[in-house]
């Protein structure tokens, strides 16, 4: 029997469980010793590692975050740490790891592979849906519903009270979630760090609607942005006159229970990840397009920024 182990590593994202679920069956299916790595590469160094069991996974398909920790981790850029991940490693005959995580874990993987030869399968795993070369990443369905429903939510307040609602979502310097967010919550304004904007460009025509009975408006803005989400919400109550408050959607964004998409995506990436190292696909990342699954190297992933598609920000009105 081959051994082989799976890690998270970076921001969980909900989709992480039904991924891990899927791991530990489909190895088996393929005749391999599934082994859990708990806490990311923090816990490949200190030698967290431990077989993984049908009971270890029973029930966790339901729940978001990952039943075996997450973390970020420094002393995996360090030659001298990945050494002894190694050392951990060669102590139970595993010479094969998938990793659900993002372009940073990715890169560390790769100076693993080219310094001890550990093949390894980088699953893209990130709400923020940034990583080039593959158009979706784990987790970022769930987190788009989870953002959707408090919307949904704060319409209703906003337009009860007559006020103007900015909404920060996730992303880090993408601005991916607050663009699908806008197009399909009829946000009035999405603000995103690839997009340039000035916000008097909106004031005559926002007062003009409120004259003509608008009640509220909604605003969605991605982190990333230069401008802080409570200066916006300060400009609509000076310049729109219209009462305004700040709501910072957070860590709810990461959590909660995986939707359909992300339970089938994990499914379909881990089986695809797994019959990818079986086949001598030694040092890639498993990507999603509309080609379908495919294999990509991490330079191909990590080198270049991803842009945000063309024809989703071609919607967004200027
Ligand atoms: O990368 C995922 C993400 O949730 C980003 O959207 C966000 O900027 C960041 O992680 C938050 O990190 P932390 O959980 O460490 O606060």
């Amino acid at each position: 029997m081959r051994n082989i182990a799976i890690l998270c590593s970076g921001g969980d994202v909900s989709g992480m469980n039904p991924a891990l679920k899927r791991f530990v069956e489909y190895a088996k299916e393929k005749e391999l010793t599934p082994y859990f790595i708990y806490d990311g590469f923090e816990g490949l160094i200190d030698n967290k590692i431990k077989a993984a069991r049908y009971s270890d996974v029973s029930g966790i398909i339901t729940r978001g975050g990952t039943k075996i920790g997450s973390a970020r981790s420094e002393r995996f850029k360090q030659a001298e740490f990945r050494l002894i991940a190694k050392k951990n490693l060669d102590a139970l005959e595993i010479d094969m790891l998938l990793v659900l995580g993002g372009d940073g874990s990715f890169k560390g993987l790769d100076l693993f592979y080219k310094e001890h030869k550990v093949k390894f399968c980088g699953i893209p795993s990130t709400i923020d849906n940034d990583i080039n070369g593959t158009d979706y990443c784990l987790g970022v369905d769930s987190a788009l519903n989870i953002i959707k429903t408090s919307i949904d939510a704060i319409r209703d307040t906003a337009s009860s009270f007559s006020r103007a609602f900015v909404v920060e979502t996730m992303g880090r310097d993408s601005g991916y979630l607050a663009l699908i967010t806008h197009l399909t919550s009829g946000s009035e304004l999405c603000l995103i760090p690839e997009r340039e904007y000035n916000l008097a460009d909106y004031e005559e025509e926002f007062k003009h609607q409120m004259k003509n009975g608008r009640r509220y408006f909604l605003v969605i803005a991605a982190e990333g942005i230069e401008q802080n989400s409570q200066d916006i919400a300060d400009w609509f109550e000076e310049k729109i006159g219209i009462e305004a408050r700040v709501s910072v959607l957070g860590h709810i964004q990461r959590g909660g229970n995986p939707s359909v998409k992300d339970r089938l995506m994990a499914y379909k990436f881990i089986v695809n990840a797994i019959d990818g190292l079986l086949d001598g696909q030694n040092d890639s990342v498993i990507c999603y397009d509309r080609f379908g699954f495919n294999f990509k190297s991490i330079e191909e992933v990590t080198s270049t920024k991803k842009v945000l598609d063309s024809e989703l920000l071609g919607y967004v009105k200027s």
